[in-house]
């Protein structure tokens, strides 16, 4: 059991590229962080500073209170799972388990006790005598996992280990690891680039961007407050809706502007004095005006381009005659997700609407917004902007 530090964690590589800088977190005995961003933000370079994989070029790593930068991987005391989790073709899944410890010339006792537990925990029991060839790709990576289990290690560091497996598998095997975590209690690091996973697994989510850690939180405080623009467009799924807006105090009561539309801000809910802004409003925070009426000043009369029927509800996709928000932090953490799409002219919004909705493609239909849950940003600096 052991608690992890990294301390102003850095990586440049020997062609000068900077894949971390300066990197602050302190992740507590038992806990799950999930570093997330999209691929080269340098995700991998920390778990592999951490293994001791990887030269630290600045900065500390430190494992239960001890700063581990010049030992080797094998006296971190630490095990890793990978998403190339090659097995060994000739070997049991039992021997698969038990080579690194006879390995370490574990006694043969405790082998056999560590593999058998390891076994009953994830399943294994019928599957110990097989090769893994004859296993499907689920039962393989709960070997994987067999495999860093047994060696009873201070933490674990997974980078990216489901990406191999097709999607259904990979959201029971997600499920599998939290559960495996929490019992074992050890302290994880787990990478992805797929937020769903960092929010479904993580304790705690760490976002980076281009080496930069850009918050760090639970995953419901990400949602809620994300700290910029990149956070806001990145967590959340389909992606939270940008406009440029204006700020305008009208008979005391503030406004929100863009286009045909005029929102009312709710009381608090934002401290600034610009008068220009990017505000965010999730696709879940929209309804069919028709199943939700609108409240005053919260109403967004759109033409509907496509209607997606997703079983439990609709997504309806709608432009407005507004320029889309453009912008290297929006675009860069919306490369997975249906964001703009590149030369349009038009800004592309996302409602995620109740299933009963009438909403017809080159209809109009009338929108409800949830104002209470809007978000605003600094324009320059993309920066949540504070609420008062
Ligand atoms: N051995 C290396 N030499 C030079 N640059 C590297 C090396 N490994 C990774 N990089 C660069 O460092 C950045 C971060 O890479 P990486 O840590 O693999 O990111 P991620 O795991 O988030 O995709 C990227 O720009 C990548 O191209
Ligand atoms: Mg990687």
């Amino acid at each position: 059991m052991a608690e992890i530090g990294l301390e102003q964690l850095t990586k440049i590589y020997a062609d000068g590229t900077e894949a971390v800088s300066a990197l602050d977190l302190e992740i507590a005995d038992g806990e799950l962080v999930v570093f997330v961003g999209p691929s080269g933000c340098g995700k991998t370079s920390v778990l592999r500073m951490v293994a001791g994989l990887e030269e630290i070029s600045g900065g500390t790593v430190q494992i239960g209170g001890r700063i581990v930068n010049d030992l080797l991987p094998k006296d971190r005391d630490i095990a890793m799972v990978f998403q190339n989790y090659a097995l060994y073709p000739h070997m049991t899944v039992h021997d698969n388990m038990a080579f690194g410890l006879r390995q370490q010339r574990v006694p043969k006792v405790e082998i056999e006790r560590r593999v058998t537990e390891a076994g009953l925990k994830l399943g294994l029991v019928d599957a110990m005598r097989k090769k893994p060839r004859t296993l499907s790709g689920g039962q393989r990576q709960r070997v994987a996992m067999g495999r860093a289990i047994v060696r009873e290690p201070q933490a674990f560091l997974m980078d990216e280990p489901l990406s191999n497996l097709d999607a259904k598998l990979r959201v029971e095997m997600r499920a599998e690891i939290s559960r495996l975590q929490r019992d074992l209690a050890v302290t994880t690091i787990y990478v992805t680039h797929d937020q769903t996973e960092a929010m479904t697994m993580g304790d705690r989510v760490a976002v980076m961007r281009k080496g930069l850690l850009q918050q760090v939180a639970a995953p419901q405080t990400l949602y809620e407050r994300p700290a910029n623009l990149f956070v806001a467009e990145f967590i959340g799924s389909p992606a939270m809706n940008l406009v440029e807006a204006d700020l305008v105090r009208d008979d005391g009561r503030l406004t929100a502007r863009f286009g045909d539309v005029v929102l009312h801000v709710p009381e608090g809910h934002v401290e600034t004095d610009k008068t220009r802004v990017v505000l965010g409003f999730r696709p879940e925070d929209l309804e069919d005006g028709a199943i939700r009426p609108a409240q005053p000043g919260a109403a967004l009369q759109v033409m509907v381009d496509i209607r997606e029927d997703m079983g439990a509800e609709v997504y309806v996709h709608f432009t407005l005659a507004v320029p889309p928000v453009r912008r290297h932090d929006v675009q860069e953490a919306s490369e997975r997700s249906a964001g703009d799409v590149p030369g349009a002219r038009a800004a592309m919004f996302v409602a995620r609407v109740g299933r009963e909705t009438g909403a017809r493609e080159g209809e109009p239909l009338a929108l409800s917004l949830d104002t209470s849950r809007l978000y605003f940003f600094d324009v320059d600096s993309g920066d949540a902007l504070a609420r008062s």
